[in-house]
């Protein structure tokens, strides 16, 4: 069968960008420890803060060194607004909203989710570096957005 050199070109183009973007992805995947955050849970949002973990909000240390943190959002403040751990802790944050969509981004790591009520969004970061990591809301939900913020302080 005849090809064309520029149809050709453009194939071989094709499958080059394809490898490309898949080498990215693995990049990001495995070496980055890019991370999809998961739907861990379905919740009714209503009840959600009434008994389990989100009746409780806040870090706890599940095994040395090893924490959760069991966040809510919601219009428009974060519960808890300052959590504090020691350096080298590894926390996994569960985060749900009680009211609309919001966001969770800790600024300086790989968290990024999106908060969607009815459902816990899941992710872990290690913390190596002592300092102040601000958490920010990045979805729009409504007049307090740029307000809704907190701050995690790695201790030395
Ligand atoms: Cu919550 Cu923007």
């Amino acid at each position: 069968m005849h090809i064309d050199r520029y149809e050709r070109n453009w194939m071989r183009i094709g499958i080059i960008t394809l490898v490309v973007f898949a080498a990215f992805v693995f990049i990001a995947g495995f070496a980055l420890g890019f991370q999809v955050p998961g739907d861990y849970e379905r919740v009714n949002p209503q009840t959600v803060t009434e008994s389990g973990p989100f009746a409780d909000p806040g870090i706890r240390e599940i095994s040395p060194g090893t924490y959760e943190a069991y966040i809510i959002a919601r219009a428009w403040s974060f519960d808890p607004r300052e959590i504090t751990i020691p350096k080298g802790s590894k926390v996994t944050f569960y985060v749900t909203s009680v009211d609309v969509q919001h966001g969770f981004k800790l600024q300086g790591t790989n968290i990024n989710m999106m908060v969607v009520p009815g459902q816990v969004s899941k992710l872990t970061a290690v913390f190596d570096k002592p300092g102040t990591y601000d958490y920010l809301c990045t979805e729009f939900c409504g007049a307090g957005h740029a307000a809704m913020y907190g701050s995690l302080t790695v201790e030395q």
